[in-house]
């Protein structure tokens, strides 16, 4: 049998472990069978470009952040039917029995669209797709996908280096997070570091109340922003400063990007724990000849839920803007 493994859309810590459990889950279960590493996610099956993996190459990578095998956004791929066909034909031609792949939710719904081709035209390669994205917006009400705490981990220790600076001047600093749509990095990165506020991406602010709530903390105060709320950070800071001016607040603004840094660095150790359960549950999927599907995340250890590709592809599945009353009430709580 020939496996091949990618990596695909925005690059999140464990990656790297996903790629090593599969390689060495498939090499050490099945010696006859050979694993291809696609390089540069996407891009590398819509070229064909593919390189052997040993198990060699795999070693040390487990915990660092990032992908070894690259990663290349191809945003075509979600409307071009000509490119979705060439690359189904691809994974035909080249004989893959099985694609494993850890990705976005771009790289989910791709999967769906290329495994209805291959079943279309009778080709060869089934799909199986699991989530890694710091967003953990894939097909999220089962678990956590794989860097999201990772990146919560990062944005916590931003956010207390933060803090020193805030307290030491008595500032507020307004801190914009990655996540695109969904609220959840921003939410949990707020709860981990006792954030005075988090702005959803949602939400309709309340400024006045913002203020007040600044108004009456003695030092510092941080206020993060997510991704997808429809303003920019420095509008949000005129928009405060304007009202700390109306009302003789004396607190001074600053603003910060902790956007890129979010999602690099180390893995954190229930990532690094998952991504290789994952990869190994998948390798063993085939083995048993499975059909094409999604991974949930769940604890390594306990039994995987496995679901149709269209089934994950449904928004129902996914749960982006809405952060939970119960999950508000416990934020609340902890003020
Ligand atoms: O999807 C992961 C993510 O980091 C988002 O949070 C962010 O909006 C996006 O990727 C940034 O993508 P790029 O690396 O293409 O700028």
């Amino acid at each position: 049998m020939k496996f091949g493994v990618l990596t695909g859309g925005g690059d999140s810590p464990g990656m790297n472990a996903f790629i090593r459990a599969v390689v060495r889950s498939t090499i050490n279960l099945k010696s006859s069978t050979s694993i291809w590493g696609v390089i540069d996610g996407w891009a590398g099956l819509r070229d064909s470009n593919f390189r052997k993996m040993t198990k060699r190459e795999t070693a040390g990578i487990g915990h660092s952040g990032g992908t070894v095998l690259g990663t290349l956004r191809v945003p075509e791929l979600k409307d071009n039917v000509d490119m979705q066909e060439g690359i189904a034909l691809n994974l035909h031609d080249n004989f893959f029995d099985y694609l494993l792949l850890i990705g976005g939710n771009g790289s989910l719904a791709a999967a769906a669209v290329l495994d209805k081709i291959i079943k279309e035209k009778g080709y060869r390669t089934k799909i199986l797709v699991t989530s890694g994205s710091i967003d953990n917006d894939v097909c999220n009400k089962y678990g956590f996908s794989v860097g999201f705490y990772s990146a919560i981990d990062k944005s916590l220790e931003m956010l207390e280096w933060i803090r020193d600076t805030a307290s030491a001047h008595r500032r507020v600093y307004i801190v914009k997070s990655m996540g695109r749509e969904s609220g959840y990095l921003p939410f949990f990165a707020g709860i981990s570091s006792g954030a005075e506020h988090v702005i959803l991406p949602n939400e309709d602010v309340n400024f006045e109340q913002l203020a007040t709530l600044i108004s009456e903390r003695d030092r510092d105060t941080r206020i993060i922003v997510s991704e997808g709320y429809h303003h920019f950070v420095e509008e949000i800071r005129a928009t405060l400063e304007k009202i700390f001016e109306k009302r003789s607040i004396k607190n001074e603004i600053r603003t910060v990007d902790m956007g890129y840094f979010q999602r690099g660095g180390k893995a954190e150790v229930k990532d690094i724990l998952l991504a290789s359960w994952l990869g190994y549950s998948m390798v063993k999927h085939a083995f048993e000849y499975g059909d094409s599907g999604f991974f949930t995340t769940y604890n390594a250890g306990q039994q995987p839920t496995f679901i149709p590709l269209e089934k994950a592809i449904d928004s129902n599945e996914t749960n982006n803007m809405q952060v939970s009353q119960q999950l508000l009430d416990f934020a609340n709580a902890l003020m």
